[in-house]
């Protein structure tokens, strides 16, 4: 593959999986960097990825996905959600982070930290969850180009009853919200839609030149 271009036109959103087909761990432990590499608001990162392998919480979630059979078919799922867990605590424990990584004392760090702190009290409970999500969909972007780099297929799944997953994955114990998931693996040799042409807008339809 020579660009991002190709990688992007060889991707689409996978319909059938080689059941299979498996991928190696070393691609699982890529995924999971891939994942931590992403950015996010302030990169406080409010999320974590579940990643399902076990074939029988595989087949769980099928009904909870609506019937899509590429959840139980891939390789793995991964469960994108959001942390509940986010408070002003969970700041101080970011910037304690922060200081150890980068060797900077932390009341170097007092004034951002303040001021970080202080954006978050004038949010509403709605609106931090909001910014949460928002954080998640970010990732399951980054998500979604960085395995098609990496040539590893995927399936982004919105269609999904996130209360059924959080009782299948147990994840309000784990203080843990889902938002949505990702099936990976490899394309059946017959998808039909790996062959169907991409339906995209002209580009003079969806960019402004100014
Ligand atoms: C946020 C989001 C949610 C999606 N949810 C589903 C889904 O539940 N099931 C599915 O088969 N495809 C789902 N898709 C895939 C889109 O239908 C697909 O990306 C779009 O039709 C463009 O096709 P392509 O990705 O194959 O190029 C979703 C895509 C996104 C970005």
């Amino acid at each position: 593959m020579n660009n991002i271009l190709d990688a992007l036109e060889w991707r689409y959103a996978v319909k059938k999986f080689d059941d299979k087909a498996s991928l190696t761990e070393q691609q699982i432990l890529e995924v999971k960097k891939v994942f931590n590499l992403s950015a996010s608001s302030y990169g406080l990162q409010p999320y974590k990825m579940i990643v399902v392998q076990n074939p029988e919480l595989k087949e769980k979630l099928v009904p909870a996905s609506f019937g899509q059979q590429q959840i139980s078919q891939s390789a793995a799922i991964l469960v994108f959600a959001v942390r509940t867990d986010f408070d002003m605590d969970y700041i101080d424990q970011f910037f304690e982070d922060m200081s150890t990584k980068r060797q900077i004392p932390l009341e170097n760090l007092e004034g951002y930290k303040n001021f970080m702190k202080g954006s978050f009290a004038n949010k509403s409970e709605n609106e931090i969850s909001s910014w949460a999500k928002n954080q998640v969909y970010l990732t399951m972007g980054h998500m979604l180009v960085s395995l098609a780099a990496l040539q590893i297929d995927a399936c982004p799944i919105e269609g999904l009853d996130p209360q059924a997953y959080d009782k299948i994955l147990d994840l309000d114990a784990k203080q843990l919200k889902t938002i949505v998931a990702m099936p990976i693996g490899v394309r059946s040799p017959d998808d039909a839609s790996a062959t169907a042409l991409k339906v995209r807008k002209d580009l003079s339809d969806i960019i402004i030149d100014l």
